[in-house]
């Protein structure tokens, strides 16, 4: 057996052990038309405090009542998730907005009419309904309106706001299949609808609009760029592109996290194509002396260059959106292979670029090299 086929071997195993023991259902959903059957099996398990994963246009949430506590507290244990990293609430309808937010801000009001239904989360103040281990303590709460239809079936059917997290477990990178969802947390929750893959593999954008000024806290599909094309200069915390240290702290409570990690220690490799492409092989040719299995997260444009055990293309430079929901997929598909260290190319960080960076800079621990100064030492 190759090393690579040995170490896929070894992963197959669901990824977490103890705890698996509920009957998990899964049921297939037509992305575009779902049938009511499997509707409200859904809502009628999230109405008795249960959780169902669903697919969004961004990746798959863990849904659960948003108002109902023990239901979060559910939601928190079965993702292995830290308590106070809050939730966000899922509508399905805008008229939903004014029993779980105090104040609606004019760029809020522009926000919502530019780019709602889709991947954009607003945070605003909070009602008192909204308990505060839905908020993980915070007197603000993030709130989204998702396009996909069967994300916004279950909700209305459901009749409450539906807090839900990405359906992964804690630190890992986030599903954009069912299957991903599967493998995390089969035996943890009560229901999976699979209704294919997520168009856009990255999570929604947050931005703040509960105080003064907006501030985007996590980039996502909807850019800086289109923000600021509706309510002008926006504000972008910096700990979204560099290392968060001491009193540099996220404003996001979950950006603060290891996240979208695979268990392969990931590097980011900086620098022109050729510089990038000959450190990347020189690195994985001596450590693959060592016995360890390599592999390189390439595009479409460089997958040629490399030499390693695995070599992935994230899709075409000439197309970020593509880069994007295939990212996650990667990370996973890395994992399964059994992948010791992935060497990993960067992106521009404009647009779509900026999420992709965020991502791939968590991923990595915030490791990076710079191909030009390693040549030059070698
Ligand atoms: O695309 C998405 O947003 C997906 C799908 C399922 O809708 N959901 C998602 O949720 O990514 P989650 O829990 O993985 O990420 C929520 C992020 C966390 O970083 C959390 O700290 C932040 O939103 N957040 C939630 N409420 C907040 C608040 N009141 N203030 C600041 N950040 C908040
Ligand atoms: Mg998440």
């Amino acid at each position: 057996m190759t090393p690579v086929l040995a170490a896929a071997a070894k992963n197959t195993k669901n990824a977490v052990g103890r705890t698996c023991n509920m009957k998990t259902i899964v049921e297939q959903a037509d992305p575009a038309r779902p049938a009511a059957e499997v509707i409200q099996k859904a809502a009628g398990i999230l109405r008795a405090g249960g959780l169902v994963a669903f697919p969004t246009e961004t990746v798959y949430g863990l849904g659960g009542n948003g108002l109902d506590e023990e239901a979060c507290q559910k939601i928190y244990l079965a993702k292995g998730r830290p308590s106070d990293n809050p939730l966000i609430l899922h509508i399905s309808e805008r008229e939903e907005l004014a029993q779980i937010v105090r104040e609606v801000s004019p760029a809020a009001k522009k926000l919502m009419d530019a780019f709602w239904p889709g991947p954009l989360t607003l945070i605003f103040p909070k009602t008192d309904i909204v308990p505060m281990r839905t908020t993980g303590g915070l007197d603000t709460v993030a709130v989204r309106f998702p396009s996909h239809p069967v994300a916004r079936a279950i909700i209305r059917a459901a009749g409450v706001p539906i807090a839900a997290p990405s359906a992964n477990s804690s630190g890992k990178p986030s599903p954009t299949r069912a299957s991903h969802v599967e493998f995390d947390l089969t035996g943890r929750i009560d229901m999976i609808v699979d209704g294919g893959a997520a168009e856009w593999g990255l999570e929604s954008t947050i931005v703040d609009v509960s105080g003064e000024k907006a501030m985007i806290l996590r980039p996502g599909a909807v850019t800086k760029e289109m923000l600021e094309a509706v309510v002008g200069e926006i504000a972008v915390d910096p700990a979204i592109l560099s290392k968060p240290e001491g009193e540099f702290r996220p404003k996001a409570p979950g950006m603060k996290y290891t996240h979208y990690a695979p268990k392969a220690e990931v590097w980011l490799v900086r620098g022109s194509r050729e510089a990038v492409a000959a450190c990347i092989n020189r690195l994985a040719e001596a450590e693959r002396n060592t016995g360890k299995v390599i592999g390189v997260m390439a595009t479409a444009e460089t997958e040629g260059l490399y030499h390693a055990d695995a070599v992935l293309s994230l899709g075409s430079r000439e197309r970020p959106e593509e880069i994007g929901s295939n990212l996650f997929k990667t990370l996973r598909k890395f994992d399964f292979l059994g992948m010791d260290k992935v060497y990993a190319e960067v992106f521009p960080e404009d647009g779509e670029g900026m999420a992709i960076m965020n991502r791939l800079n968590k991923a990595a621990g915030y490791r990076a090299i710079d191909a030009e100064e390693r040549g030059e030492e070698s």
